[in-house]
């Protein structure tokens, strides 16, 4: 089997610890265990109080967990979707092995699979590496009478999605935009696979990082009654909940497909890990998960005036479309050089770590997290815009 090289996550995890600045991360700066602690405390949900906490923590026994995450994970996990049962949920590593496991079982050679683009590209190089078709449906840049969206055109999906089509696979809200689809497209979406009788993968991980407060609906909620059967949900703990090192993700399905889904997990990594395990399911007992969102909400919120400032008194040489979720936003620049030169060029000059547009296929851009420490944003941006005030003048 031939993988395409993945280049964000080469790039990023050859580079992250190397660099005084990162700035390239997607999610808001995790918590610490202390942290999770401190805010369960907080809120005094039963059995997990500052002083209660440590003792079901300390007393996990280091074996095997329930290969599909526990019990009391998954319930906690079916409860954010609509008429959903533990048999619904399946607990992975990361929303990355959800991903994995779906397309690992669904792709077969030839098969089609229409996927949302520009796209964190764990999908679109499973797609190929499984000999599949891999058809990219495009956001486009749009500046419209409201600011600035990316957003998609419903009859190029049309004309993408064939009754060959096998997958449609979304990232919604999307990295490394921070758009989010509107209602409407959620629905074409479902009907075109319905049309096609093609499964739905969607990657909801930032789900719960919207800037507005607003959560984005799942897919699992769309329609009146029973979600499309054909479609599965992905998430994680990574991106909305700052809790990346956890690596505890899910994917929530038919049950069916979900059971198909765990005999398929028994081959790539058997379960989850117990320790991770249980303090997901901490982090996910509801006062705590409300507490966890406020926090990110609020670093969101914070820290997205800064990069936006900064791109003000910047426009010569940057613009910048505002995400509606995410810690990410993708900055166009005006000076003429490739993104992956420029992204080396920074990174020599001045350590710090951006991710280029060619990661994604769109090269003219770059993608700034802004989640991350505060004054690593900062420098990170005073750094940036010193390398491209010289490219751009010059
Ligand atoms: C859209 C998307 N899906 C999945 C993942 C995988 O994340 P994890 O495995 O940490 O849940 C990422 C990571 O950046 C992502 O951006």
């Amino acid at each position: 089997m031939k993988f395409d090289t993945f280049e964000l996550e080469r790039f990023q995890s050859t580079w992250e610890n190397q660099v005084e600045i990162n700035i390239s991360e997607s999610g808001v700066h995790p918590l610490t265990v202390d942290e999770l602690f401190a805010l369960a405390g907080q809120v005094n949900a039963p059995r997990v109080s500052r002083r209660n906490f440590p003792a079901p923590l300390s007393g996990t026994r280091l074996g095997y967990s329930q290969t599909d995450g526990t019990l009391v994970l998954r319930q906690k996990i079916a409860r954010l979707y609509r008429g959903a049962t533990t048999d619904h949920v399946e607990v992975t590593n990361g929303g990355s092995e959800a991903n994995f496991v779906t397309l690992w079982r669904l792709v077969e050679r030839g098969d089609e699979i229409v996927v949302m683009m520009p796209n964190y590209m764990q999908v679109w190089g499973l797609g190929r590496a499984f000999h599949g078709r891999v058809k990219e449906w495009w956001l486009h840049p749009v500046k419209g009478t409201t600011s600035p969206r990316w957003v998609p055109q419903g009859p190029e999906l049309k004309k993408l999605v064939t009754k060959k089509t096998r997958l449609i696979a979304v990232c919604n809200p999307n990295n490394p935009t921070g758009a989010v689809l509107k209602r409407n497209f959620m629905e074409e979406v479902i009907a075109r696979a319905r049309w096609a009788d093609a499964w739905v993968l969607a990657d909801e991980v930032y789900q719960g990082a919207e800037l507005s407060g607003a959560i984005t609906p799942s897919f699992w909620s769309i329609g009146d009654k029973a979600p499309y059967k054909k479609l599965i949900v992905s998430n994680s703990l990574s991106k909305a909940y700052g809790l990346p090192g956890l690596r505890i993700g899910w994917l929530v399905g038919s049950p069916e497909a979900i059971a198909h889904s765990w005999a398929a997990h028994d081959y790539t990594s058997i379960g989850p890990g117990a320790l991770n395990d249980a303090l997901a399911a901490i982090a996910l007992t509801p006062a705590v998960r409300k507490s966890i969102l406020e926090r990110t909400r609020n670093v969101l919120r914070s820290q997205w005036p800064i990069l936006e400032d900064w791109a003000e008194q910047n426009g010569d040489t940057f613009e910048l479309i505002k995400p509606q979720a995410g810690a990410i936003a993708l900055l166009r620049y005006k000076f003429k050089m490739n993104s992956t030169q420029f992204a080396e060029h920074l990174r020599r000059q001045k350590s710090v770590l951006i991710v280029p547009g060619d990661h994604f296929h769109l090269d003219g851009y770059l993608r700034v997290g802004f989640g991350g420490h505060l004054k690593e944003l900062k420098e990170g941006l005073k750094r940036l815009s010193q390398v491209a005030a010289r490219l751009h003048g010059g």
